[in-house]
């Protein structure tokens, strides 16, 4: 937990100015969260449906009755084998694909429109940082889109470098850093607006087992801090568990919720004492057996460890 040390108090708040000189108070915590979401959930999904239809015509259903609600301030992993819609489900949450059936609302709005209030923060398996800008100037692009000032810029990045860890780095560029901090300066790229819901599909997949659960348990520590909901793809099952206050199995396709697990590993922060717990290893043992219960002759795509 290293590099946490630095990390920004839970109550401090960040003053961004706009273009237009209004001042706008963004604090790291889930205060925002009261302001904007009307204290609804961060996403409701009923009874969602999603159809492919290939260029040749043929049509692959990918997802079929998909209901899940997460709440404000919940972290819920979704676990299940290749190809059982992961990626689909997250890419509609995040109004990237629209669904065939059904409906989705994300904080009481319409995909579309949380998305255009950028209500959440996107990180996947790609750190996906441009090379040619410093880890700065990457933390500080969806500031620039948005029209926020460079002093606003500067201090946000200043900020979210700190929580991640990675104070010493701001002026280096993506391919002078590890795998594990690129997925870093990503993840506080996705803070950076301070988002009350995070999107993030198999994050640190591309990570070696040590980077992994070193990441699982920063993450874990950002969450508790910036008390923003997250939906979270993985195909580790001890990552799943270790991360979530709910996992979500799915089955192959047509994929659909098989079972929701509810972990209990207590109130307080996840750290890694807790990979040790009984109740740890119960929950781990509850997910593999929903997703063994998928398939006659084992899952694939699905990592034990
Ligand atoms: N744009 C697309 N066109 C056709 N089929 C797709 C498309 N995107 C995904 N699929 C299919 O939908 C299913 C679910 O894919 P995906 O959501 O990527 O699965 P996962 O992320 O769980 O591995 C797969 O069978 C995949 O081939
Ligand atoms: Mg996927």
């Amino acid at each position: 937990m290293t590099a946490i040390e630095n990390r920004v108090p839970a109550a401090q708040a960040s003053d961004t100015r706009n273009q237009t000189g209004e001042t706008m108070t963004q604090p790291l915590t889930g205060e925002r969260e009261s302001q904007s979401t009307g204290g609804s959930d961060a996403v409701v999904v009923r009874d969602v449906g999603k159809i492919f239809t290939t260029k040749k015509g043929a049509t692959v259903t990918a997802l079929e009755n998909i209901d899940l609600t997460v709440a404000a301030g919940e972290f819920v992993s979704l676990i299940g084998p290749s190809g059982c819609g992961k990626s689909t489900l997250m890419r509609l949450i995040a109004d990237l694909d629209t669904p065939t059936s059904g409906t989705l609302t994300v904080f009481g709005k319409t995909a579309k429109q949380a998305r255009l209030d950028q209500e959440y923060g996107i990180a996947f398996q790609q750190a996906g940082l441009l090379p040619w800008r410093t880890v700065r100037a990457n933390i500080e692009l969806p500031l620039e889109l948005h029209g926020f000032s460079k002093a606003a810029r500067t201090a946000r990045s200043r900020e979210l470098l700190l929580l991640v860890g990675l104070g010493d780095f701001a002026d280096n560029y993506p391919d002078q850093l590890s795998g594990g901090m690129q997925q870093r300066v990503a993840i506080a790229r996705s803070l950076a607006e301070s988002p009350n819901l995070l999107l993030m599909d198999e994050p640190f997949g591309a990570l070696d087992e040590m980077t992994r659960e070193h990441m699982q348990a920063e993450l874990a520590h950002i969450c508790a801090e910036t008390q923003a909901a997250v939906v979270f793809v993985t195909h580790s099952i001890p990552e799943a568990v270790f991360l979530a206050d709910r996992v979500v199995v799915m089955s192959p396709r047509p994929g659909r919720i098989q079972a929701v697990v509810d972990v209990k590993l207590g109130a307080g922060e996840r750290t890694d004492d807790l990979r040790e717990d009984d109740q740890f290893f119960a929950s781990v043992s509850e997910v593999r057996e929903h997703l063994h219960g998928t398939h006659a002759t084992g899952v694939r795509g699905v990592e034990n460890r």
